[in-house]
């Protein structure tokens, strides 16, 4: 029993010693010594500056990770610096400049110029010149581009305007619904865009009337003047390939958006670029890809939203009689023959000689 009590005894005593000696060990480190010299357990760095290793993280190196994916090994992208500057910068300026510079610059012309009326009046006979398959088309591809820019113009511009205007919850209510409708109507717009090309693309192509029609300078700067045009003139031509060109880029770089680190268009692009004297870089990673997409996309639509504010407002208060041609698809005999003389001849000829030979 008393051997037993002083095997115990002894038992207590060493740990308590030991313990007593790992706690004196230990309160002699004074860790904020220890933190300032970088040394902290396990052999890391700690508080000390590796300009070296900083250096190479910073400008974007790779270093080695078990995860998969090119993309994990970078701990910092720095191109992404670059991205955000030039969106930021430049991207948001001059694009703000368009947009808004064209609405002025059309409001300028309106107070010059007023309404271009139909010069000999309305005949009030009508020639019908949309059928109902071309106003679906143009309507599906003008209702959706619009919805789409207004909601991309608040990705770039909404956190500046709408939202001190909103608040937060309302701001971000319908940031959500926009970033939904921007990425589902963007099918409507495409379907629109190829419909409209298949159906139009014929009157669009490039002839000499055009140069007479350009020449003149459509005859919207002074009354009474018009210049030839069949169908589409100059200006239509214009707005007509700078749509579809412009809506296929966006259209492609979009769906590049949406499906993210899918594509390499910017290599494959860059690499036809450069056999025509261009030197640009050919082995972009699967994010520069996509900031170059991020940029393509915003700088092409503002481009075309510049354009398409002087469409809307020629084919609406700018110009007597021009919406009829979307509306109903007929439009006065008068303003057809100011506008498209060449086109009201053809039509003309074609009905005179259906009804010389009616089919049977
Ligand atoms: C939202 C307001 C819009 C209005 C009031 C409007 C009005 C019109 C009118 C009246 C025409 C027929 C012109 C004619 O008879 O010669 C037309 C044609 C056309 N529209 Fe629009 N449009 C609008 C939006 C858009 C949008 C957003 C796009 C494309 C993104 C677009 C693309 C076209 C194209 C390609 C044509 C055929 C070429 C031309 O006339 O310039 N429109 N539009």
């Amino acid at each position: 029993m008393l051997t037993s009590n002083l095997i115990g005894n002894k038992v207590i005593g060493f740990t308590l010693a030991m313990l007593l000696a790992f706690l004196t060990i230990n309160l002699n480190v004074n860790p904020a010594a220890a933190q300032s010299k970088g040394e902290v357990p396990g052999q890391a760095l700690g508080l000390n500056s590796d300009a070296d290793l900083w250096r190479f993280i910073r400008n974007g190196n790779s270093g080695n990770t078990q995860l998969k994916g090119e993309l994990a090994a970078v701990m910092i992208q720095s191109e992404g610096d670059n991205w955000r500057a030039v969106r930021n910068g430049p991207v948001s300026v001059y694009g703000a400049v368009g947009v808004l510079g064209i609405v002025v610059l059309l409001a300028g012309f309106y107070s010059w110029r007023g309404r271009i009326t139909i010069d000999a009046g309305p005949s009030g006979k009508t020639i019908e010149r949309f059928g109902t398959i071309d106003r679906f088309a143009h309507w599906l591809m003008a209702g959706s581009f619009v919805i789409l820019a207004i909601t991309g113009l608040n990705l770039l511009y909404g956190r500046y305007t709408l939202l001190p205007l909103l608040g937060p919850e309302a701001y971000t209510a319908f940031s959500i619904a926009g970033k939904y409708a921007h990425n589902y109507l963007s099918f409507a717009f495409m379907a629109g865009l190829t419909l409209s090309f298949f159906l139009w693309v014929k009157h669009n192509i490039p002839s000499k009337v055009d140069v007479e029609w350009l020449k003149a300078g459509g005859g919207l700067f002074k009354k009474g003047v018009h210049p030839p045009a069949r169908k589409f003139n100059a200006g239509q031509k214009i707005i007509f390939w700078a749509v579809m060109l412009g809506g296929l880029s966006i259209s492609l770089s979009g769906i590049a958006l949406l499906f993210p680190f899918q594509t390499a268009m910017f290599a494959k692009t860059f690499g036809v670029l450069n056999m025509i004297g261009f030197d640009l870089p050919t082995a972009l990673t699967a994010l520069q890809e996509q900031q170059l997409n991020q940029l393509w996309h915003g700088i092409v639509s503002l481009v075309l939203m510049t354009i398409i504010v002087a469409h809307i407002y020629i084919g609406s208060v700018g110009m007597e009689g021009a919406l009829d041609a979307m509306n109903s698809g007929k439009v006065d005999r008068n303003w057809a023959k100011e506008h498209h003389g060449l086109w009201v001849k053809e039509v003309d000829a074609a009905a005179k000689t259906a009804k010389a030979s009616p089919a049977e």
